[in-house]
């Protein structure tokens, strides 16, 4: 019912000329993209992967994985994808009242892999299905691992999108010692909440100050390794 409405207000704002409805760029994902391109600009000539906390859909794997191979940077950057790609997990919904179990639910592994190899980005993105943070773990000891040598992964670029305190703070914990110099931090977070305590927290750690982000896109903060 809800869509049948919104279709006939849809039809009736493009008749009356009030709204453009073709399906195209706009504003907004212009202003999403760039944000991106512009934070991989700041870590393109620093060694190491990049590491996505919260994939969803894979739409930020899909804008770095097009920027790295556009960059020709495929035989030595890559972006590694950590999800459950089933919503968020019951320890997470437990700790976080407010989010709501439905989201994040309507794309299958499957679904975002197919994503990436009908834009042929299967040499640029690797989906990594689990339980973040046991996820990583796993994940660095697997010898199958292509891009780097079990225990000696290099990250240039942490982008940090699971929404949840505790995620974000242990995946940060594990990642911490395999950080390049140089190397970003970005969180993509509109409210301030988990994500942000989490990196604040992180910071303090190693007494690296949390710059605000101000180049467009949805990232909100970073913090810089030097
Ligand atoms: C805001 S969405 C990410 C959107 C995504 N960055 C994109 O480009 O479309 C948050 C994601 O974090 C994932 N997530 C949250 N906590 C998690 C956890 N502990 N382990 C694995 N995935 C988690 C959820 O499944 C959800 O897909």
């Amino acid at each position: 019912m809800k869509k049948i409405v919104l279709f006939i207000f849809k039809a009736i704002k493009k008749l009356l000329f009030i709204q453009w409805t073709g399906y195209d760029l706009n504003f907004k994902s212009i202003n999403y993209v760039i944000g991106h391109y512009r934070l991989y600009e700041l870590i393109k000539n620093v060694p190491g992967h990049i590491i996505q906390l919260g994939t969803g859909s894979g739409r930020n794997s899909l804008i770095f994985g097009s920027i790295i191979k556009l960059n020709n940077q495929t035989n030595y950057k890559h972006v590694y994808g950590f999800d459950t790609f089933s919503g968020y997990p019951k320890n997470v919904l437990d700790s976080n009242k407010e989010f709501d179990p439905k989201s994040h639910t309507d794309f299958s592994f499957d679904d975002v892999k197919l994503r990436m190899n009908q834009n042929n980005l299967s040499n640029e993105v690797t989906l990594i299905k689990g339980l973040l943070p046991n996820s990583i773990s796993k994940f660095l000891n697997d010898s199958n691992t292509k891009g780097f040598t079990p225990g000696k992964l290099k990250i240039s670029l942490i982008y940090v999108d699971c929404n949840d305190y505790e995620t974000a703070k242990n995946s940060l914990l594990i990642l911490k010692e395999f950080l390049s110099k140089g190397s970003i931090i970005a969180l993509d977070e509109n409210r301030l909440g988990g994500e942000t305590k989490a990196l604040v927290e992180f910071s303090d750690l190693l007494n690296l100050p949390i710059k605000q982000w101000q180049y467009g896109g949805v990232i909100s903060s970073y913090l810089e390794v030097v």
